[in-house]
């Protein structure tokens, strides 16, 4: 990607054996890229929030791979055995993961990456260079695969979320009102985004009337990047703060919500950043269709139920800090959980870019469409 024109919303440039990143802590007021030089790199910077968003962490870990492969190991010429670097990738991939644990995108890059690397291992003339030029060249391939699903489950989502709206005779002259929350959008994805690229299908039909975005608090993805991207792209937008949600859905100026999800299980309750459950819960009280936009690689059929997600909890200071600066009572306990999940019961649809997530008896289907699509 180096070369070619760099968007104020490009989270990821990676051209072979140099990977960057936008540094989202300081968005929206300066642009600024940091180089990722080893998976070590990566992991802090993934955990520290430099990239977040789940699918921009799977193509960060992926390509982070390619990279320690590529300007670290000598794309392989490092490496005595096959078996040597076997072990080293799936090493790498375990140490991957452990950078933030709810987000599903990361394991399945990593899971991804194995199976390219026990394949390639398997070949009968494998040598370490052969194995590591497969799992960089199936990294490589993780950030056109990401945009391609993103502008796929846009046109899904802007026509679910039309034809809901439609059922329950909502709209103004056909184009609708749409709450997001947290960021999904070109920076938390390759780019285009999952429910943000959803509300910008939407634009582009020339469909959407206004977008609301909420603040998010506490760390604030919606007033610093959702708002940056609907500005950036000349959206009509308003921000809301949280806790206004419920409260403009009862005026009646909401048609549809539609955020992203860190992980979407079997029964199509779905990890989101801390809010998404009050919303999905104030828009089954006003009757609003509440949807899911998700890549595949966000489903993660192997658990049952919401409760088996690990929902991370991050540092106090995220509350109790404001810029440095403390703005929180001395003494006081802080619970601090980033994600929460909306049950799949109030969720209207799952949008993906191979369609909608089936329903049968109001449960999603979420194994049976995965095994349907051979994944
Ligand atoms: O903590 P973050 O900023 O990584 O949380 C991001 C979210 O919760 C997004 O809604 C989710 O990852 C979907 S991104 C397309």
């Amino acid at each position: 990607m180096t070369g070619e024109a760099v968007s104020a919303l490009q989270a990821i440039i990676y051209s072979r054996g140099r990977l960057q990143l936008l540094d989202q802590r300081l968005l929206p007021f300066q642009t600024v890229y940091l180089d990722v030089p080893d998976v070590k790199a990566a992991w802090t910077q993934i955990r520290d929030m430099v990239v977040r968003g789940a699918p921009a962490i799977g193509c960060t870990g992926a390509l982070a791979m390619a990279v320690e492969l590529h300007a670290n190991k000598g794309a392989g010429k490092d490496f005595s055995s096959v078996e040597e670097t076997v072990q080293f990738i799936n090493a790498t991939l375990d140490y991957l993961v452990t950078s933030r644990p709810t987000a599903v995108n990361l394991a399945d890059a990593a899971n991804k990456l194995r199976a390219v690397t026990a394949s390639a291992s398997a070949a009968p003339a494998a040598t370490p260079l052969s194995v590591c030029g497969a799992v960089i060249e199936a990294a490589e391939a993780f950030l056109a695969d990401d945009i391609a699903a993103n502008k796929a489950m846009g046109a899904y989502g802007a026509d679910a979320l039309l034809a809901a709206a439609k059922a329950r005779g909502r709209g103004v002259g056909g184009r609708l009102r749409v709450l997001t929350h947290c960021n999904t959008g070109s920076l938390a994805t390759a780019g285009f985004g999952t429910a943000l690229g959803v509300i910008r299908a939407l634009h582009e039909r020339g469909l959407l009337e206004h977008a609301f975005c909420t603040e998010t608090r506490p760390y604030n993805q919606g007033a610093r990047l959702t708002a940056f991207e609907l500005a950036h792209d000349g959206l009509p937008a308003t921000l809301i703060c949280d806790s206004a949600a419920a409260a403009l859905m009862g005026t009646g100026q909401v048609d549809a919500v539609v955020v992203g999800a860190d992980r979407v299980v079997a029964n199509g309750d779905t990890a989101n950043k801390i809010g998404t459950q009050s919303l999905s819960i104030a828009a089954a009280h006003y009757g609003v269709p509440f949807f899911i936009a998700a890549p595949t690689t966000t489903l993660d059929p192997a658990l049952p139920s919401g409760e088996h997600i690990v929902i991370e909890q991050r540092t106090h200071e995220e509350l109790t800090h404001f810029r440095g600066q403390r703005v929180a009572a001395e003494g006081v306990g802080v619970w601090n959980p980033s994600f929460d999940v909306a049950p799949g019961a109030l969720i209207e649809g799952i949008i993906t870019e191979k369609g909608m997530v089936p329903k049968q008896d109001g449960a999603f289907q979420v194994r049976s469409f995965m095994a349907q699509l051979g994944l």
